[in-house]
């Protein structure tokens, strides 16, 4: 969650009345995390927001179910080959790798969620590969392209929006516990600190224009792996004011502020989001280590905790052969990887890169859909001898 922002009209203190001008009194909802100890932010609604009626979906995704058990290997998805799903967002995403903590997925949507639609068992980051358009919500639209991160808080009533005339390639990661900023770029009173590799400004908060009513009233609830289905009797969005710290934003990759060292540096300094159970990075263009002697290519590790897996974006991947934008790899704990052949050696005296990756730790073991495997480099593994 980001700093405190107020929208539109709120009234001086919580929890108490709040009028129009006709007198009519607004309804408070207030949207709280971790019970009521967490961050929270309160919407002003002309209507009571709690008045949905039990109603029918066919709306939603496939919740992912692990292939058979595969043989621990190194992997390599060729993401962008997998077969466009529906057309909606909300009917588009096909996941391709999860645990308990996370569901990493491909869209490729082409027109607007019909629906409005709240995932209650998720904290959803999008990284849009391709595309762009508007994440519309009950706190106001947030405008993304290519490039960015759009998280949308467990909870947030929305739609997605997606630009008509370009291609739409987005990865979803469902986080199934939550995201955070990493607490190590915070100060004590929760400010970015000076030192992050970001700071308040890089953020896209939404642009909140008051109520709206766009005359859908279909929403669908994600809970328990599951969709469910509500009619509600006024617009979602009949928002006239909200006030708090949860809220949808953007985050253009290209705003991360990468770091450089005497030799290399670990992962970590890469570190973007945390999830439960992971972390998100960022592989930004960036100069390299600065030795004589540095080996700036990813040395061969172990990691003894993690899967790993990439996804490629854009640039030059000099440490790997055969993969290229929109590429997925998998790197499972409990065998090492590293370079491709002659990349190790061949990285000596560079002094810029210009890959562009979103890298994603698990602590638990990743499992792969059969989707998944219908678009695996059957290859790859041994490409590696
Ligand atoms: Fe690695």
């Amino acid at each position: 969650m980001l700093d405190r922002v107020v929208a539109g009209s709120v009234p001086r203190k919580h929890h108490v009345a709040h009028r129009d001008a006709s007198g009519a009194l607004f309804h408070e909802e207030c949207l709280t995390r971790e019970g009521f100890d967490g961050p929270y932010t309160i919407l002003y609604h002309r209507h009571r927001p709690h008045t949905h009626a039990l109603a029918t979906t066919a709306h939603g995704w496939d919740v992912p179910v692990a292939s058979s058990p595969l043989s621990l290997a190194k992997r390599h998805y060729r993401a962008l080959d997998v077969a466009p799903r529906a057309a909606a967002p909300i009917d588009a995403r096909t996941p391709l790798l999860f645990n308990r903590d996370v569901v990493v997925s491909i869209a490729q949507p082409s027109i607007d969620d019909p629906v409005y639609f709240a995932n209650a068992d998720a904290d959803e980051l999008v990284y849009v590969f391709r595309g762009g358009g508007t994440l519309r919500s009950t706190m106001g639209d947030v405008a993304f392209e290519s490039g960015d991160y759009v998280m949308v808080p467990r909870g947030v009533v929305h739609r997605w929006l997606p630009n008509a005339g370009l291609e739409q390639r987005w990865l979803s990661m469902e986080c199934l516990g939550w995201l955070s900023l990493p607490k190590q770029w915070r100060n004590a009173v929760g400010q970015l600190r000076m030192d992050a590799p970001f700071c308040h400004r890089d953020f896209r908060r939404p642009t909140f224009d008051g109520p709206r009513d766009e005359g859908l009233r279909d929403l669908v609830v994600k809970r328990g792996g599951r969709f469910h289905g509500f009619r509600c009797q006024t617009s979602p969005l009949d928002v006239v004011g909200w006030d708090g710290s949860v809220y949808p934003w953007a985050f253009p990759i290209l705003c991360f502020q990468p770091r450089a060292g005497l030799v290399h540096l670990p992962p970590t300094w890469h570190g973007t989001f945390a999830i439960r159970g992971g972390l998100v990075c960022s592989f930004v263009p960036r100069v390299v280590d600065f030795h004589p002697e540095a080996i700036p290519c990813p040395y061969p590790h172990s990691s003894v905790d993690c899967d790993e897996i990439l996804f490629y974006c854009d640039g030059n991947f000099t440490s790997r052969r055969g993969v290229g934008p929109g590429s997925i790899s998998h790197h499972p704990a409990g065998i090492p990887h590293g370079p491709h052949p002659g990349a190790y050696e061949a990285s000596l005296g560079t002094r810029e890169t210009n890959e562009l990756a979103v890298m994603l730790d698990t602590f638990e073991p990743l499992e792969a859909t059969a989707a998944a495997l219908d678009v695996e480099d059957a290859g790859y593994m041994a490409s590696f001898v």
